[in-house]
């Protein structure tokens, strides 16, 4: 994990393998952002032309390496755009920082240490630089170069993220940068491990594994956990689990972590979709669908790390995280199209496409979480391909029972960098899931799909609470190149929203 330090050190005398600066869109070319003086004046004040006559702009993302002034102690000089320069008077927003600091971050992987002068203007801004490049400095690669024959390459040219990040300008005795940087760190190391948890191979993450992960960081964390097994799920009547897993050899799990904190006035309820791989089923998904589909359990590993992340910072809420893990596989065992579930509710569910597996694992979780009667429910699920469509494959659609709520869930997802946008639940769309055998099936309408499934897990909420839907399908997997802070493969989408939304009721901030 990458290690942060802040420091009031003189870039010219650090001992690092690069200084990061910020350079920013201008009117007229690129300007050096303000926290890079020192490094602008070795360069007699000209790095701005320099960064021009090398072709740099300030463009967001733009990365332009060249040989530091000399008398500094570090040899390269990382140039970082960071977009337009802000309007008069105003400052570097949170997200463009966050951006910023991550491409700078994953520009430096193989290197051991950065010094980053970025702008900081406050401790929000400490926070979002520190958190970018954190999450920027990710990689997954314990899969990678493990071969004996491997080993020599992998330590000759193996790129391992960068190993430490100062923030050049951060005070350690100013309390609030102190905590800023301290949050960052939480929150980014419980992301970059719901990252790796989305990025392992389902062959060795089935739902008991899983399990066992969350099992062990609540213990280390003071979390309270609970795990029923297939057994277990059998005794307790949650047929919609139950009938996911039944077609894998790997059973299913219902995870339970309970964070207490005794000065708690709120309690919420984050539920996650855990398939670990998802095949489709009988309804089998055909080649060019499931190839990433061991990412099918993003929502449950976003919501294990917000639990944890909540508890390593000291909320002063309490959650209950569920975690709704099976596995999706096609056998002799397996559920049919046109096979009945009786659900852990009592309500019975005709299936009739087994790929529409996420709200069934759901809508147990649901039920069950409902009897605590929390303030508030928020499930997070990689759900429908019609959501990413909507939306594309960087944003996540938000549905709720409660406008209020929902517009408080938009607001947390934009304070914490995460894009999101509100969808609505027509109410017209429910008669298309009507089954003539079940009290509802799991498939309605073709179109709307997304709203579809968000219709058909409200059925599932307990009377009069609060919920909410995040449906991550679009942003949870990365498949395209790595972008600011966001890598390849799994993104950790959601971890950040469900921290604030902890933090907005720990302080008494939501409704
Ligand atoms: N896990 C998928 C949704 C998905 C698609 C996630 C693409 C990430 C990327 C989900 O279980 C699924 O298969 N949904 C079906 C539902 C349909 C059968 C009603 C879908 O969206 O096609
Ligand atoms: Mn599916
Ligand atoms: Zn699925």
């Amino acid at each position: 994990m990458t290690a942060l330090t802040l420091s009031t050190a003189a870039a010219s005398g650090l001992r690092a393998d690069a200084i990061v600066v910020g350079v920013a869109k201008g009117a007229k070319g690129p300007v050096v952002a303000p926290g890079a003086e020192a490094v602008d004046k070795a360069y007699d004040g000209k790095l701005a032309g320099v960064l021009e006559t090398l072709g740099a702009s300030g463009a967001e993302g733009e990365v332009t390496k060249l040989p530091a002034p000399s008398g500094f102690k570090a040899p390269l000089v990382v140039a970082v755009g960071l977009g337009a320069v802000p309007e008069k008077d105003g400052s570097f927003g949170a997200e463009e920082l966050r951006r910023a600091a991550g491409a700078a971050a994953r520009a430096l992987s193989g290197s051991k240490k950065a010094a980053f002068t970025l702008p900081l203007a406050d401790a929000a801004a400490v926070g979002a630089v520190a958190e970018g490049a954190l999450l920027g400095a990710y990689s997954f690669d314990v899969y990678k170069g493990n071969a004996p024959s491997d080993k020599a390459a992998k330590a000759k040219n193996g790129k391992a993220p960068l190993a430490e990040v100062a923030l050049l300008g951060a005070k350690s005795r100013d309390r609030a940068h102190k905590a800023a940087a301290d949050r960052a760190v939480a929150v980014a190391e419980e992301l970059n491990r719901a990252r790796d948890l989305i990025n392992m191979p389902p062959n060795d993450l089935d739902p008991e594994a899983f399990a066992a992960v969350a099992q062990a960081a609540a213990k280390e964390h003071g979390i309270k956990v609970t795990v029923l097994d297939e057994k277990a799920l059998a005794k307790g009547g949650y047929g919609g689990i139950l009938g996911v897993g039944a077609g894998s050899a790997a059973t299913p799990r219902l995870v339970q972590l309970s964070y207490t904190s005794s000065k708690a006035k709120k309690h919420l309820a984050f539920v996650g979709k855990g398939i670990t791989y998802d095949s489709g089923g009988i309804s089998l998904k055909p080649a060019g669908h499931n190839e990433t589909m061991k990412c099918d359990m993003s929502g449950a590993a976003a919501v294990f790390a917000a639990v944890v992340a909540a508890a390593r910072l000291g909320l002063e809420v309490n959650i209950t995280g569920w975690l709704a893990l099976a596995e999706n596989m096609p056998s002799g065992s397996a559920t049919r199209p046109g096979d009945v579930l009786r659900m852990y509710s009592g309500k019975t569910v005709e299936v009739l496409n087994t790929d529409a597996e996420g709200r069934l694992v759901l809508a147990d979780a649901l039920a069950k979480a409902s009897e605590d009667k929390p303030d508030a429910i928020v499930d997070v699920a990689t759900l429908t391909g019609a959501m990413m469509l909507a939306l594309g494959n960087r944003t996540f659609g938000i549905m709720a029972n409660d406008d209020t709520f929902r517009s408080a869930v938009h607001e947390a997802a934009e304070e914490s960098g995460e894009p999101a946008w509100p969808m609505p639940l027509p109410s017209h769309l429910r008669k298309g899931m009507d089954s003539p055998t079940a009290d509802i099936a799991n498939m309605g309408e073709r179109y709307g799909g997304g709203l579809v499934a968000g219709l058909f897990l409200k059925e599932f909420v307990g009377e009069g609470i609060t919920w909410a839907h995040l449906d991550i399908a679009g942003p949870a997997f990365n498949e395209g190149g790595p972008f600011g802070y966001t890598p390849k493969g799994g993104t950790g989408t959601a971890v950040r929203t469900l921290v604030r939304l902890a933090e907005l009721a720990a302080s008494g901030d939501l409704g």
